[in-house]
C-alpha cells in the first residue's frame, strides 16, 4: 500500500485501476471523513483550482466536488450544461486544452465515455469522470467504503443489482465487485443483463480475486444470500422518455420490495443492507415520478418506500460518502 502514488493519473472507470489502488483511494477517504468530523483542518492543496463541467444535472456529484475541493483549500468553477462553449461551439480536445491551462485538475459528467476520454488525453492534468453513459466510478467509491463501513470487510460479500444492468451502475458495480472480490449478481430481465465483453472480462478479474458474477432472471436465486441489494432509476438521464413504458414491463418483476429484502434477509441471518445510487423513484415526491403514475398508475418504481425508508437501508450513508470519495480521488492524483 505504501507504494502507491496515483499523482497525474485520471480518474475515468475502475478499469484502470489496481485492487490495491482502489482500496488505497477508499482507506484515503475514510481518513478524511475521520479528520472531518473531528473538526481536523486537511487544506493541504491552496492554491489549486478545479473546475467542474456538468453537461447532465446532479446534486449529489456536483456538491461533493465543490465541497470536497474547498475543504481541500481549492478554488472551484462550476459549468452548467448551457454555460460553456464545450460540444457546441468549441470541440472537447479544445476545450481540455484550454481548461488544463488555467486548472489543476477537470471534473467531467455527460454522455459518452469517449468525451471523458478524449478530455483526458487532450489534457495535461488529472480528468475525473463524474459519470458517464457507461460508467460511474466516484460512486463506486462511496458504495464500497459504505459496504465497508456496514461489513467491516468487502470480500466474501454478496452484491445484487435488480434492474438496467447495462448502463453506467451495473457495469461499474460489476468491475467494482470483481476488483474487490464481492460475488455480483445482475438480476434482471436478460434484456438489461450487461454487455458480454465486460462480463468476460470481470469474470477473469473476479476469478483472480475469488467472486463470482452471476446473470439470472429468478428473483429467488438472485437474492438468496445477497448482504446488499442494490437498485437505480430504471430511466436514465439523457434517454428518452418513451422507453418508461417498456423498462416498467421487463423491470417490475425486479421492483426491491419486502418480498426481495425478505429472500436476502432470511438467508444471511438479518445480514443484509439496501442500497441505492440516488435519485430514487420511491413515492410521488418527484415530477417524474408523478407524471409516471398519471400514465402508468405506479406509485413506487425501483423500489418501495418501505425498503427504502427501512432499518436496512443505508442510501443517506451512502450520499454522505460521495463526498468523502469524491476528496480522497482528487487529493490522490492531485498530490499524490
Ligand atoms: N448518485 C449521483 O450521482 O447523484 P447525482 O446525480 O445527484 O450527482
Ligand atoms: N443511471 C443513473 C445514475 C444516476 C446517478 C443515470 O445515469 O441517470
Amino acid at each position: 500500500m505504501a507504494d502507491i502514488n496515483l499523482k497525474g493519473r485520471d480518474f475515468l472507470t475502475l478499469k484502470d485501476f489496481s485492487p490495491e489502488e482502489i482500496l488505497y483511494m477508499i482507506d484515503m477517504a475514510a481518513k478524511l471523513k475521520a479528520q472531518k468530523k473531528a473538526g481536523i483542518a486537511h487544506d493541504t492543496l491552496r492554491g489549486k483550482n478545479v473546475v467542474l463541467i456538468f453537461e447532465k444535472t446532479s446534486t449529489r456529484t456536483r456538491c461533493s466536488f465543490e465541497v470536497a475541493a474547498r475543504d481541500l483549500g481549492m478554488g472551484v468553477t462550476y459549468l452548467d450544461p448551457a454555460g460553456s462553449q464545450i460540444g457546441t461551439k468549441e470541440s472537447t480536445k479544445d476545450t481540455a486544452r484550454v481548461l488544463a491551462s488555467m486548472f489543476d485538475g477537470i471534473e467531467y459528467r455527460g454522455f459518452e465515455q469517449s468525451i471523458v476520454e478524449t478530455l483526458a488525453e487532450y489534457s495535461k492534468v488529472p480528468v475525473w469522470n463524474g459519470l458517464t453513459n457507461e460508467y460511474h466510478p466516484t460512486q463506486m467509491l462511496a458504495d464500497m467504503l459504505t459496504i465497508k463501513e456496514n461489513f467491516g470487510t468487502l470480500k466474501g460479500l454478496k452484491l445484487t443489482y435488480m434492474g438496467d444492468a447495462r448502463y453506467n451502475m451495473g457495469n461499474s458495480l460489476m468491475i467494482a465487485c470483481s476488483k474487490l472480490g464481492i460475488d455480483f449478481a445482475a438480476c434482471t430481465n436478460k434484456a438489461y443483463f450487461p454487455n458480454a465483453e465486460l462480463v468476460a472480462q470481470c469474470r477473469k478479474w473476479a476469478e483472480e480475486n475469488g467472486s463470482e458474477i452471476l446473470l439470472t432472471e429468478d428473483v429467488e436465486e438472485g437474492c438468496r444470500g445477497a448482504n446488499i441489494i442494490y437498485t437505480d432509476v430504471w430511466v436514465s438521464m439523457g434517454e428518452p422518455t418513451e422507453v418508461w413504458e417498456e423498462r416498467i414491463k421487463l423491470l417490475s418483476p425486479y421492483q426491491v420490495n419486502k418480498k426481495c429484502m425478505d429472500i436476502a434477509l432470511s438467508s444471511t441471518g438479518g445480514n443484509t443492507v439496501f442500497m441505492h445510487c440516488l435519485p430514487a423513484y420511491h413515492d410521488l415526491g418527484t415530477g417524474v415520478g408523478r407524471r409516471v403514475y398519471e400514465k402508468f398508475g405506479l406509485s413506487e418504481l425501483e423500489v418501495t418506500d418501505e425498503v427504502f425508508e427501512s432499518k436496512e437501508s443505508v442510501v443517506f450513508q451512502e450520499a454522505e460518502n460521495r463526498m468523502h470519495t469524491i476528496k480522497a480521488v482528487m487529493k490522490a492524483t492531485l498530490e499524490g
